[in-house]
């Protein structure tokens, strides 16, 4: 386990595993530790700059561990899309060992924080916190997705389709607004 703690030293092995994820700088990818979504809270959860947590925590992705239902909590099948960062440093590995990495938190959409936590500066590059696109989703919007619906939005040209990013961002990610909560 604790060679995972220094995860900048581990990039050429891994680095092939990791092509969503890239730094800031160069592109170069990097494989950072997931911290949990408590982490997050301590500065995003201000009116000044935003309820993020708050509104997380209401969403159905906060929630997304509880449809697992017995074996299914230890199923890497389904882990994978129902937790934080599986079988990724810092993230889930099992309900005794890792009970706050439960659920697709902050760090699904945004990139394991361990660098943006401490250097969250504007000077300091935060390699996770780029916007997410929707191949950010479709890690886990896809086919994979036992309960798949091909048929579950309709796009802006009429046609069925399992994932409509535009549609889904404005369902599901951060309905509260800095303006409103200052
Ligand atoms: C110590 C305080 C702190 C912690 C902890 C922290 N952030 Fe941030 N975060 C900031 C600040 C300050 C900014 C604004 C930085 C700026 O404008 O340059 C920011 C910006 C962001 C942005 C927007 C970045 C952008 O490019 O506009 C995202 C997304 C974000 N943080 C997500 C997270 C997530 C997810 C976590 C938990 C893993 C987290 N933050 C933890 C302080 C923090
Ligand atoms: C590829 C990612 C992925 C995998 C793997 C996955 N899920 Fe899900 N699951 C999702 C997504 C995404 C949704 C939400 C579907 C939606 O609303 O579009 C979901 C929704 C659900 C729901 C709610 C369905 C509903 O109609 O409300 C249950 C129950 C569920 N998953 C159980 C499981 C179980 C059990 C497994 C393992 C056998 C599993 N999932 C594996 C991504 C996944
Ligand atoms: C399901 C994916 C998803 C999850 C989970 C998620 N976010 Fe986001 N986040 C987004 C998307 C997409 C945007 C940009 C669009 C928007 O603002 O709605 C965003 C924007 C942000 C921004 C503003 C960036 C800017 O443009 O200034 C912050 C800060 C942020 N998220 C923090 C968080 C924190 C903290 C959590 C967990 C408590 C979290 N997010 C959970 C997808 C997500
Ligand atoms: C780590 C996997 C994962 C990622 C990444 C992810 N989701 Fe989800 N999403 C889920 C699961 C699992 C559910 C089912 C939660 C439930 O039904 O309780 C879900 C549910 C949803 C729902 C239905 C919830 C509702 O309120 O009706 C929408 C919409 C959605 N996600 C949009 C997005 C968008 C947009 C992104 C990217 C910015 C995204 N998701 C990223 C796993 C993920």
């Amino acid at each position: 386990m604790k060679k995972w703690i220094q995860p900048a030293v581990n990039v050429g092995l891994f680095a092939v595993l990791l092509l969503p994820l890239y730094s800031a700088q160069g592109g170069e990818p990097e494989k950072l530790k997931f911290v949990g979504d408590a982490k997050c809270k301590m500065c995003h959860n201000m009116a000044s700059s935003g309820k993020y947590w708050d509104d997380w925590s209401q969403s159905k992705h906060a929630k997304a561990f509880s449809l697992l239902k017995g074996d299914e909590q230890k199923d890497a099948k389904c882990l994978k899309c129902h937790t934080t960062g599986f079988g990724e440093p810092g993230g889930f590995t099992d309900l005794e060992k890792t009970p706050k990495m439960v659920n697709v938190q902050c760090e699904m959409c945004h990139g394991p924080g361990e660098k943006h936590a401490v250097a969250h500066k504007k000077e300091n590059p935060i390699p996770h916190s780029w916007k997410p696109e929707e191949k950010t989703c479709v890690k886990c919007h896809n086919k994979d997705n036992p309960n798949w619906k091909e048929d579950k939005y309709t796009d802006k040209n009429g046609k069925k389709t399992g994932f409509d990013f535009e549609q889904a961002v404005k369902l599901a990610v951060h309905k509260v607004k800095k303006e409103e909560s200052k």
